[in-house]
């Protein structure tokens, strides 16, 4: 169970696997105790001694005490002369806040964050710290949840100015945290478009280092994901520490090695493309951020995080639920298609016994390629004479569900609606606008587009009778600045966007409940946790090649789950790669996450065809335990010849075992690979082989996996528990 004790000025919130502790220090300052394994107590006068601080009463605010004291969070400018977490411009210039504490609150319920998504609060305790900087009124809530079910705290701050002078907000973390040495590992999740989130792992260095995005999407460069392990610890054992944002937009994550090795973490909108301005009265709020420590490796971390989305986070009507296999006509036609085409790729998806056929990019305006109509959400009826009616009636009397592609964000230069609002995009008066893609971004902070979005998707839904929507969203932030903000709030642009954006998806996802809504930028470039509040699933990478994805899906599953990732079985040779890989490889690595398909089955070969039936009834057979199973990574493939996963259902009694090796060796001996998660005491049947051996011995002396000849091989194999 989550609690929070309070012993004089620390406050100590723990749960059983956690504990987190913080320190008001004479004059309010607050320091930051201990982040790690649960404590049953801590007394504050050992750690603040290694800071050469003494807790009896006497500490003094002064450089080298502030310079050397773990903060809770810190600004830049009054004696911490490492990076702060908070900069606000006052009236006269000046850019520092001295926070001190003034009031402590045990709430009985989490806040909610004023349109953010954040982790819901249920099975939580929560504390709120008021603090007030005495000099320009401004005080800042730090609000904090410690949850009864994963080793995770969450934290968030809202601003408010109770001064008589507007401020203005430059910088404002989500998170701070001082840990006191700088022994660890840096892990991030750089990548690029079709090479997303890959794992990178370095040691620590002195001074700065860490990921941002200014894209105004998390991006595929970098994921709004920071992690620290100890240098020895591994999939299972060892310290680690991750810190992700629940947030879409530009962030900052960076580890800061101080001049006495102390390491401190933080985590927010990134700074270069922001600031706020809050007259008297007005607050503004942080996005969230979640800890999670774990004492049994990198894999405990990240169990943490699928705990915490799984229980917290995620489009709770979708948690448990099957999701349908999918077939995506993307891959299948890209924008050469009409009504006839359509329909012949769904009656052979439908043979194949796929439960939901889904349009992608194409069908309205007049676009025939991506220069046009980004806007125009009318159907094309060259295309389909139908209309979006009668293509969703004839694709369900297939006995298949009809899910349709939207890219709402966005806008076409040749669209109706450019001619009509040409103000409606982000641009600055005077400059040419850079198209990408040969598009421009919709102003999303603005109410008019946002109620012009909720419009044309609910319309869209609605005459189409959607059972699915893939939201799209295909380029990068440039000219960034709104029409509808003067001058000097044109820095508010792309955070207003992200809030925008956030309401759009809140009307829409409350408006249409029964709606599966998947993510999708360029594949999985705004994969994040901010999304994950209202989608339940992304499209992981328009990267479909197997084995490149063998990375991605890893890399991604650092902090998510399998069920957020949308994963398919593409054609070959692979449209990404031109690599050939069988059927069956394609298929052991796209049962990773949410299944689909993203192939012209008609144009599959007879026996193709067959095993496409034999793999959407295992897919299905299979799916609550590989979506919603707990995820053990056996071996990696950063850097490895092979991959091995395996998901293992809450009571042990079921595991779904994978193994992909990508090249071929020469007499070489078959893999041996241990199990993890198993129940040791029992015994498993491995259903494709009929063989029979004890959890122990799986776990301890390995599973012998005979692949066949060939490079890209596979072996996919069921375990259930003898009775
Ligand atoms: C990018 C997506 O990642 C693809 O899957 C596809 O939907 C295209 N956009 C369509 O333009």
């Amino acid at each position: 169970m989550a609690e929070i004790l309070r012993d004089g000025s620390v406050f100590h919130l723990r749960n059983d696997q956690i504990s987190y502790v913080l320190c008001e220090m004479p004059g309010g300052v607050l320091a930051h105790l201990y982040f790690g394994a649960r404590l049953e107590r801590l007394n504050a006068a050992n750690l603040l001694r290694r800071a050469d601080i003494p807790a009896d009463g006497s500490f003094t605010v002064q450089e080298c005490a502030l310079d050397r004291l773990p903060r809770e969070y810190p600004s830049f400018g009054l004696g911490d002369l490492r990076e702060g977490a908070l900069t606000v411009q006052a009236p006269d210039g000046s850019q520092a806040v001295d926070l001190r504490l003034e009031r402590a609150e045990l709430l009985d319920a989490k806040p909610a964050l004023e349109g953010l998504p954040a982790t819901r609060g249920e099975g939580c305790a929560a504390l709120r710290l008021t603090l007030r900087d005495a000099h320009t009124g401004l005080v800042a809530l730090l609000d904090y949840a410690v949850y009864d079910d994963c080793p995770a705290v969450t934290r968030s701050a809202k601003l408010v100015n109770e001064g008589s002078a507007p401020l203005n907000v430059e910088r404002a973390y989500s998170l701070c945290l001082d840990l006191p040495d700088d022994g660890w590992d840096l892990i991030t999740l750089p990548g690029a478009w079709a090479r997303e989130r890959t794992v990178c792992r370095r040691p620590l260095v002195a001074g700065h280092q860490g990921v941002s995005s200014r894209r105004g999407a998390s991006s595929a460069q970098a994921s709004p994901f920071i992690a620290l392990a100890r240098p020895h610890a591994t999939q299972t054992q060892g310290e680690a520490i991750g810190a992700a944002l629940i947030y879409s937009g530009n962030f900052m994550a960076e580890a800061e090695v101080s001049q006495f090795g102390a390491t401190r973490l933080l985590l927010g909108i990134d700074e270069r493309d922001f600031s706020w301005e809050l007259q008297p009265g007005e607050s503004f709020r942080t996005p969230e951020a979640a800890l999670v420590y774990s004492g049994r490796g990198i894999g405990g971390m990240s169990y943490g995080f699928h705990r915490l989305w799984e229980s917290h986070l995620l489009p709770k009507r979708w948690m448990n639920r099957p999701r349908p296999v999918l077939l995506n006509s993307w891959e299948a036609a890209y924008f050469d298609f009409d009504a006839d085409k359509l329909l012949a790729i769904a009656k052979a998806a439908a043979a194949s016994g796929v439960e939901l056929f889904v349009m992608d990019d194409g069908w309205f305006g007049h676009r025939d390629d991506d220069t046009t109509s980004l806007g125009d959400w009318y159907v094309n009826r060259r295309k389909l004479p139908g209309g979006l009616e009668g293509l969703g009636e004839q694709v369900r009397a297939l006995g298949m569900q009809f899910g349709i592609w939207m890219e709402p964000e966005m806008v076409s230069p040749d669209s109706d609606l450019y001619r009509a609002h040409p103000d409606w995009r982000l641009h600055i008066p005077g400059r040419e606008d850079i198209t990408a893609r040969h598009q421009l971004v919709l102003d999303m902070g603005r109410r008019e587009v946002q109620d012009f979005v909720v419009k044309v998707v609910s319309e869209t839904l609605r005459a189409s009778g959607a059972a699915y929507l893939k939201w799209d969203m295909n380029r990068n932030f440039t000219n960034i600045g709104s029409a509808a903000l003067p001058a000097h709030r044109q820095r508010e642009t792309a955070h207003r966007y992200m809030l925008g954006l956030y309401a759009v998806m809140e009307r829409l996802t409350a408006a249409f409940p029964e709606v599966l809504f998947e993510g999708c930028a360029s594949g999985g470039a705004r994969f994040d946790a901010g999304m994950l509040y209202y989608v339940p699933q992304i499209w992981c990478s328009d990267n479909t090649d197997a084995l490149c994805r063998l990375e991605i899906q890893r890399g991604t599953e650092m902090v998510f789950p399998a069920s957020t990732m949308g994963c398919h079985v593409s054609a070959v040779p692979n449209h990404q790669t031109g690599r050939v890989t069988p059927l069956e490889t394609r298929f052991a690595v796209a049962l990773g996450g949410s299944f689909g398909y993203e192939l012209d089955p008609a144009r599959l070969d007879d026996g193709e065809r067959a095993k496409l039936r034999a793999q959407v009834a295992f897919a299905n057979e299979t799916q609550l335990l590989r979506l919603y199973g707990r995820r053990y990574w056996l071996q990696s493939p950063f850097g490895e010849n092979d991959a091995a996963w395996m998901s293992v259902s809450g009571d042990r009694s079921e595991a779904l075992f994978t193994l992909v090796r990508r090249m071929a060796r020469p007499n070489a001996m078959p893999p041996l690979v241990r199990l993890q998660g198993l129940d040791a005491d029992r015994r498993y049947r491995v259903v494709e082989t009929g063989e029979v051996f004890g959890g122990d011995e799986l776990m301890l002396s390995g599973l012998c996996c005979p692949l066949g000849n060939g490079d890209a091989a596979a072996l996919v194999y069921r375990l259930r528990a003898e009775a």
